[in-house]
């Protein structure tokens, strides 16, 4: 049974009563585009068919109640109190919806979710994006679509302690089955990519490392610092702004590491850029390069990547992939390949193989076809 039936489902268990509205929200992968967000560039990820589902109804108490099915706590909690642990994804979205002026409605609600924990693929983005649609619907508020990934942004930088960046809350909020969200960080505008793999006969393989998270939270807000002292040793607003050709003689004035943080993030920019015209151009196949390159960048300049993910990137690529690379923060997580339909069996029994030769744990791959964003379901 999927999430969006367990919701309901556990919803009516726990409170004795059927749910109000049943809301989800995806996880997602990104095809390219990485540790670019918050240095105002571009990102191109897409929606898993992977989602997070909140059942839920107002209720007279002035708090709001939640339970998980993961974990089968229920936790309690009013506008005053600060709480910590994975009811504060839920706890920090009322939190900046509130800090923004909305009335948020008191509420129950129950959350079950298809979204791998801790692999990477943005299960707190998930939960943060279909509890801010839920209590949105709930409170008959209208807030906008294109406002809500910088909310829930907000309820994870301020209120989890998360520093991340917009690319996530925006791929689980505005992405579109069929396509790819090529999404301007700085503007956040956002164009719906056409990017239908099978059709092209064509899949893009997501494999979980299943590699333990390591250093996650502190190398990520190290990066993320090292990205705006270089910015600001350059008198830039953000790395954004620094061209391609431009970077000789940037990277001059910038001491070790920094300089190979900043040339993955000028690099990559460009690669989105390239990424984005070859999908519009109708040549899929052709952004293999562009995706092994990414990954080399990341694991050589950018410095995120760990054995696993690496090993499953070669593996991948010496079964034949036409690219590969780590997708999201790194440090563990996932990999995805770009490969000809037919070979799936073949790449994943390729990767599996190098694992177990490392002593790795086995790694779980499954085919991701790009799915919609965060919505109401239409039950009954
Ligand atoms: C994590 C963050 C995102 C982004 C990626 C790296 O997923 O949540 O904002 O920075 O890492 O691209």
């Amino acid at each position: 049974m999927k999430a969006e039936a367990r919701a309901p489902q556990a919803y009516t268990t726990v409170y004795g009563e059927p749910p109000a509205g049943v809301w989800a929200a995806p996880g997602r992968v990104n095809l390219i585009g990485e540790h670019t967000d918050y240095n105002d560039g571009f990102v191109l990820p897409f929606a898993l068919p992977h989602r997070t589902a909140v059942a839920a109804s107002r209720h007279d108490d002035p708090s709001w109640i939640v339970y998980s099915e993961q974990t089968g706590e229920t936790v309690r909690f009013t506008a005053d109190d600060r709480i910590t642990g994975w009811a504060s994804y839920v706890a920090g979205v009322v939190w900046a919806l509130r800090a923004a002026g909305y009335e948020i409605p008191p509420a129950r609600l129950a959350v079950a979710s298809d979204v791998p924990l801790g692999a990477g693929l943005s299960s707190s983005a998930a939960i943060e994006c279909a509890v801010l649609a839920a209590l949105a619907d709930l409170g008959g508020l209208s807030v906008p679509v294109a406002d809500r990934p910088a909310l829930a942004q907000r309820a994870e930088n301020e209120y989890v302690g998360m520093p991340c960046g917009i690319m996530d809350q925006s791929a689980a909020t505005l992405s579109r089955a069929g396509h790819a969200l090529f999404l301007d960080c700085r503007t956040l505008a956002v164009e719906h990519i056409p990017f239908d793999p099978a059709a092209a006969g064509l899949t893009v393989l997501v494999i979980d490392t299943r590699a333990p998270h390591r250093l996650v939270s502190g190398e990520y807000a190290a990066r993320r610092a090292a990205c705006e002292r270089a910015a600001a040793t350059l008198g830039l607003a953000a790395l954004r702004d620094l061209a391609v050709a431009d970077l000789p003689a940037a990277l001059r004035r910038l001491p070790d590491p920094d300089r190979r943080r900043v040339r993955h993030v000028v690099t990559e920019n460009q690669r989105v850029l390239d990424t984005v015209r070859l999908l519009r151009d109708g040549r899929p196949r052709e952004i293999g390069p562009l995706l092994t390159a990414s990954h080399e960048s990341l694991r050589d300049d950018f410095e995120v990547t760990v054995p696993e993910l690496d090993v499953a990137v070669e593996a991948a690529l010496r079964a034949g992939a036409l690219g590969a690379r780590m997708t999201g923060g790194g440090f563990g997580g996932c990999v995805l390949a770009l490969i000809e339909a037919p070979s799936a069996g073949l790449v994943t029994d390729a990767v599996t193989a190098a694992f177990a030769a490392l002593g790795f744990a086995k790694p779980v791959a499954f085919p991701a076809t790009p799915g919609p964003g965060a919505g109401r379901l239409h039950t009954g």
